[in-house]
């Protein structure tokens, strides 16, 4: 294909508004401080544009363009870069440009895919790059005048996505009370002094914020982040999941990639304790890995690949499942994209006290015994699975 002939492609699929998200990449000037463009379609005041993000050796700018203005722009832009992949709906068109601009084009179709432009425009009402934010600059996510560093990126985007799903959970928090909120295996806390932020400085919440982990030293180094960002009611504590029970009542229990089972007894502690929220990041699943036991599934199961994402899969499932059982509203939601990490499934639960019908009870029965599993979280809240039916007892 030539040249003209692949922008007169882009321009029909751009026109028409297909795509998902490009890149470009490949400068071809060694000297080039800009590594990549990446592309997305936002809906700017419900006007559709594309999003341009340059990708520079230490930090990331965005421009919002009009579809007519990254078309005037495509022909810099090919002097500029080598390789282009653009992902639209139903068609992945991937070409490099030579020196002499002749064009090695690759087209493949692919499945439906649609771009999610919604999303877009919320994210630019969380945390902006560009705008300075105390903690964000204390962490090392944003230079003193708020750039966010290259290398921060995704850690970047992986807070306001988790801002995301806090902002969609106010409306299930009490108002009458100090909120009381905890983060189980809070590492080092990136995301729990963004909850902090957000809830305390930027909307005002009067909140008590608890985070724990096992790690002696990360907990020293966040309190004293802490005291420096003057996050009064922002404590931490060094402490195993399975032994804290300082709480009887909590209102947002989140535990983002706590290892293994410490998912499960965050999941069981936050049911005991009533809270009107979780938002939970499994991590890694081993639990259900050594049990599974299902004959009619051995064509997947066969291959320890597939056994390990189908486990990691039906594990949540089953603790979405549970969490039903015992009164929660839950969904699993995508966390962040595939490309930063495998563990991408969040669980949000909102507590609602709606008992389960016969043939839920059943359906999870059927699901848990098709599987032999054993699940910890049945296991941890085993006391309440027995009130709404015996069955529920393993
Ligand atoms: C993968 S890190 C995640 C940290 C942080 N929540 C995040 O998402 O960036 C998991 C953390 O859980 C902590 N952890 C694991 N098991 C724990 C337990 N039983 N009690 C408390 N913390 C635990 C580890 O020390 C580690 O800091």
């Amino acid at each position: 294909m030539e040249l003209h002939q692949v922008k007169e492609l882009l321009t029909q699929k751009l026109e028409a508004s297909a795509l998902v998200h490009a890149t470009i990449s490949g400068p071809r000037q060694k000297s080039n401080d800009l590594r990549r463009i990446k592309l997305k379609p936002i809906l700017l005041k419900d006007t559709y544009a594309i999003q341009l993000e340059f990708q520079y050796e230490r930090i990331i700018k965005h421009e919002n363009l009009s579809v007519d203005e990254f078309l005037e722009r495509l022909d810099g832009l090919m002097e500029e870069f080598r390789q282009f992949l653009f992902r639209f709906e139903t068609e992945e068109v991937q070409f490099q440009l030579s020196k002499k601009m002749k064009v090695s084009l690759k087209t493949t179709q692919q499945s439906p895919l649609q771009a999610e432009l919604s999303h877009n425009r919320k994210k630019s009402h969380l945390l902006e790059d560009g705008v300075a934010v105390p903690f964000l600059v204390r962490l090392g996510v944003m230079t003193e005048d708020g750039q966010v560093k290259r290398q921060k990126y995704d850690k970047f985007k992986q807070i306001n996505r988790f801002l995301e799903f806090v902002e969609d959970s106010i409306s299930a928090l009490p108002t009458d009370r100090t909120l009381r909120i905890l983060d189980f295996g809070c590492g080092k806390s990136y995301l729990t002094f963004a909850l902090y932020h957000y809830l305390s400085v930027v909307k005002g919440f009067d909140l008590k914020v608890t985070g724990l982990d096992l790690k002696k030293e990360v907990i020293e180094e966040c309190t004293a982040i802490a005291r420096d960002l003057d996050y009064t009611n922002l404590e931490f504590r060094v402490g195993d999941v399975h032994d804290y029970n300082e709480d009887t009542e909590v209102d947002l229990m989140v535990t983002l990639h706590a290892c293994d089972v410490a998912t499960d007894v965050a999941l069981a502690r936050a049911v005991d304790w009533n809270a009107s929220v979780i938002l939970s990041v499994p991590c890694c699943q081993k639990e259900l890995n050594r049990q599974l036991d299902c004959s009619p599934l051995d064509v997947m199961l066969q291959h320890g690949l597939i056994k390990e994402k189908f486990a990691s899969l039906a594990t949540d499932s089953i603790r979405a499942e549970i969490l039903t059982l015992v009164g929660y509203e839950t969904q699993l939601l995508e966390f962040i994209d595939l490309e930063h990490t495998p563990k991408n499934v969040l669980i949000r639960a909102y507590k609602n006290d709606r008992q389960p019908t016969e043939e839920k009870v059943d359906r999870y029965i059927a699901f848990r015994d098709l599987l032999h599993a054993k699940p910890y979280l049945a296991h941890e809240l085993s006391g309440r699975l027995g009130q709404i039916s015996s069955k529920l007892v393993q």
